[in-house]
């Protein structure tokens, strides 16, 4: 077990302390991310973006999900590792239970799924089977083709209130952790309010339990150069990655980062 589970993240919300998380794809940012004390190390489905060179999450597999999750198993000693189900990987119940096997199995303590209320059922017996789920709501990457873009989600009152409800009804499936991505800052603190569990925000505002980003983001490192406007380059004013992981830990337990202009109005 790592130093960190489910009952310190939960134990932090309860005492109102907020949790750093920071995506890892291997095992030497995985060892640079526990000396920071970054508590929860995502093994995302960006790296088909920041590391394969995709245009999106869609072409990664289960199998490379498996292979980096394992390269960060073995740089970790302390944080919780979670690590996403990619593209179509949980598209049956039966798929849903076995990628989720095989990333646990190669180091994972919790997987993530990303979707609303219809992943209901697969939380629930993912939760009942001993692997806890991280529900990732508001701009899900995986539906970039439905949602036409990487917009922000919840703006309007409909969208906000069906965003709310399903939250809790994720929660009440059995999920441990939720996500909320590019999603109004008031909304994300109403449901973060509204559920027991920790509610991370990437795009969230600043009332969220817990901060995200991806790390090539916030080391300043892009391919396309376009930031998104909830990125902070904390390598400025750093003199190596080290110290910009630990500014990033800093600045999120301190409650400066993300500031009002990281976040999004409805
Ligand atoms: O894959 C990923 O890196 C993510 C973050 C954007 C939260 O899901």
């Amino acid at each position: 077990m790592p130093a960190i589970t489910l009952t310190t993240l939960q134990s932090l919300k309860q005492k109102g302390e907020k949790i750093t998380m920071l995506t890892c794809y291997d095992a030497t940012f995985a060892h640079a991310c526990n000396e920071a004390g970054v508590e929860v190390l995502l093994v995302g489905d960006s790296l088909g973006m920041v590391l394969q060179g995709h245009d999106s999450t869609l072409p990664v597999t289960t199998a490379e999900m498996a292979y980096h999750t394992a390269c960060v198993k073995r740089g970790n000693t302390d944080a919780l590792i979670l690590a996403d189900l990619p593209f179509m990987a949980n598209a049956t119940i039966e798929q849903t239970l076995t990628n989720s096997a095989t990333l646990m199995q190669a180091g994972a303590h919790m997987v993530k799924v990303e979707g609303q209320l219809w992943l209901a059922e697969s939380i629930r017996l993912l939760a009942e089977r001993g692997v806890p789920v991280c529900a990732h709501m508001g701009l899900t990457p995986q539906a970039v083709n439905i949602l036409g873009g990487y917009k922000v989600q919840g703006r309007n009152e409909n969208q906000a209130r069906q965003m709310r409800a399903d939250a809790i009804s994720l929660e009440q499936a059995g999920a441990a952790m939720l996500l909320l991505e590019c999603v109004p800052s008031e909304l994300a603190a109403e449901i973060s309010q509204a559920v027991k569990i920790p509610v991370i925000g990437i795009g969230a505002g600043s009332d969220t339990d817990g901060q995200v980003l991806v790390l090539h983001d916030m080391l300043g490192l892009s391919i396309t150069g376009r930031v998104p406007k909830f990125v902070k380059n904390f390598m400025q004013g750093q003199d190596s990655i080290q110290s910009a992981l630990k500014a990033y830990v800093n600045e999120v337990k301190g409650v400066t980062f993300p500031g009002i202009e990281h976040g999004f109005s409805a």
